[in-house]
């Protein structure tokens, strides 16, 4: 086996398996957007081992042929290198394939296995696979049970010459309940070990990076503490709105959808404290130490520190833009929320008494996703007052877009007046290295094939997530929002939003 990923600038020299993977639901949204995509990319930079095959899995009838066009299509349209490079397609062409069958059909999975023998023996794959269930979160049980019967997932433990992995895309459960329960029912059919639960953040280079950035560099962790970090802010903002997904949506909601997973993630990588190793057990254990230590919410925190919204109504980018409820498949009467934000304590002591505030929305002015740290203001002796302080410092990690790192510092502006001026240090990924960071679903896809899970989320970090916002879901069930839709399309969510921080004197950032 390979060394970390994160301790290698490339992957292309880690050594993969031969193996095939097959896509469940690769008719969908998802399999167009991004996963072709990136298996394209992964195959025009010679990242997919030679033994390879990718099987396409749904209901719809077509051909090989078709489903290979309509893939060269989707990459055409959504692969951050296009058009296609007919070279790489003509060889990458010929290992694509598409199966049809319905989920509950136990016959198409008899059919599926033969089929995938067969190409073991055309592509030299050796009976390896990644099952991704790219589907909705209601067949996964069904489609893992249903390879189980067919021999398609092989024994964790007494297998030593092939292997198989399950992808899991998000949501894994809507509650800590269902969580479980889905749980418990994958496991009949397969072990921990081979369940990769998918946050398409931590493929992100941004994200991989936080954990370099603090442990590799003394400059920083030294001051990561309650004694010179005054807050942390997360935002997750999107100027689009649901789009097409209204059904999906109504059934989901923003805490669901972005908070739970992908802002937990962002959160526990900010505050985990060193791992004994780079070893994936060892990350996800203090990662999963960070959820545990955040004080559950209180009866006070409902009417203070936590606010849900809904967008109306307004301007994004100067174009009219829909209210929530005018989406298509939407209740005109939805509760649905598609913006929250909160404040959240961390109970140890590195983080004692330093509040992080989290906001996620859609329709907001623009697509940003940042995590800032405020320092504290020095001691008010010689370049501020109590009553006339300067700007903090503020180290700001910008996820997506523009990957990159902010330094905010004081700087005095050349001169006898001496006055003091807030400027900028910025590294920026696209300029420095001269090239855009790949898609987080091209290292995701290569982790699982290599059976590095350093990168997926264990089972104990959802559960513990979901223990925290299961009882927001539940008081949210229960108690109405006030005046829903509460904030405009094209603005930073509800005005609720900012008094929870300027209670606190502090400020949402502009980004
Ligand atoms: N789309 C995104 O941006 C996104 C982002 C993050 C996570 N996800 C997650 O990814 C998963 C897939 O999302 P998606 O948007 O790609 O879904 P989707 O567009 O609705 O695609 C669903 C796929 O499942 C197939 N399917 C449905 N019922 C079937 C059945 N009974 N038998 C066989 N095939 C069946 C469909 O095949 P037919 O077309 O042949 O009916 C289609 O290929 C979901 O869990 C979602 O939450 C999606």
């Amino acid at each position: 086996m390979s060394s970390h990923p994160l301790e290698e600038p490339g992957v292309s020299s880690r050594f993969i398996d031969p193996c095939i993977l097959v896509i469940f639901g690769a008719t969908g949204d998802l399999t167009a957007r991004k996963l072709f995509p990136a298996i394209y990319n992964l195959a025009r930079e010679g990242q997919l081992p030679s033994q390879f095959a990718v099987v396409g899995f749904a209901r719809r009838d077509k051909s090989n042929e078709q489903f290979r066009e309509e893939m060269k299509e989707a990459i055409n349209q959504f692969s951050r290198v296009k058009p296609v490079d007919e070279a790489v397609w003509k060889n990458f062409s010929q290992q694509i394939f598409y199966h049809r069958s319905e989920f509950p059909d136990e016959k198409g999975y008899e059919s599926l296995g033969k089929f995938l023998t067969e190409l073991d023996g055309r592509f030299g794959t050796k009976g390896n696979r990644v099952f991704y269930l790219s589907t909705q979160p209601k067949f996964f049980t069904t489609i893992a049970e249903n390879l189980h019967k067919s021999g398609l997932i092989y024994d964790f433990h007494n297998e030593k010459q092939r292997w198989s992995r399950t992808i899991i895309e998000k949501p894994f459960g809507h509650d800590l309940e269902s969580a479980h329960a889905l749980q418990d029912e994958l496991l009949q059919f397969m072990t921990e070990e081979q369940v990769y639960r998918i946050d398409h953040y931590l493929g992100k280079e941004t994200v991989q990076n936080l954990m370099v950035f603090r442990f590799a560099n003394s400059l920083f962790e030294s001051l990561w503490n309650n004694r010179y970090i005054d807050h942390v802010q997360i935002t997750v903002g999107e100027s689009i709105g649901i789009g097409r997904r209204g059904a999906f949506w109504e059934e989901a909601g923003m805490l669901r959808d972005i908070i739970q997973n992908h802002m937990m993630q962002l959160l526990s990588l900010v505050a985990m404290e060193p791992p004994v190793s780079l070893d994936a057990d060892a990350i996800r254990d203090e990662k999963v130490k960070v959820v545990r230590s955040i004080r559950p919410f209180s009866k006070e925190d409902f009417k203070q520190s936590i606010v849900r919204g809904q967008y109306g109504p307004g301007f994004v980018d100067g174009e009219p833009a829909k209210g929530y409820r005018e989406e298509d498949n939407v209740d005109p009467e939805s509760l649905v929320e598609t913006f929250a934000a909160m404040r959240l304590f961390i109970d140890n002591w590195r983080w004692d008494g330093v509040p992080f505030y989290l906001r996620a929305g859609k329709r907001l002015p623009k697509r940003a996703t940042e995590i800032a740290i405020t320092f504290k203001h020095p001691p008010a002796v010689l370049f501020q007052t109590e009553e006339n302080k300067n700007d903090p410092n503020v180290l700001a990690i910008r996820i997506q877009p523009d990957e990159g790192t902010a330094l905010k510092i004081n700087c005095k502006v050349p001169g006898p007046a001496s006055p003091i001026q807030p400027v900028k240090m910025d590294f920026r990924y696209g300029s420095y290295f001269g090239m855009s960071p790949p898609e987080a679903y091209e290292r995701l896809i290569l982790d699982c094939m290599m059976g590095e899970s350093t990168l997926f989320a264990r089972e104990d970090e959802v559960f513990s997530s979901w223990e925290l916002f299961t009882p927001v879901l539940e008081e949210w069930q229960k108690t109405e929002p006030d005046c829903f839709p509460n904030y405009q399309c094209g603005t930073w969510g509800p005005q609720l939003a900012e008094d929870m921080i300027t209670r606190d004197g502090r400020k949402w950032r502009i980004l």
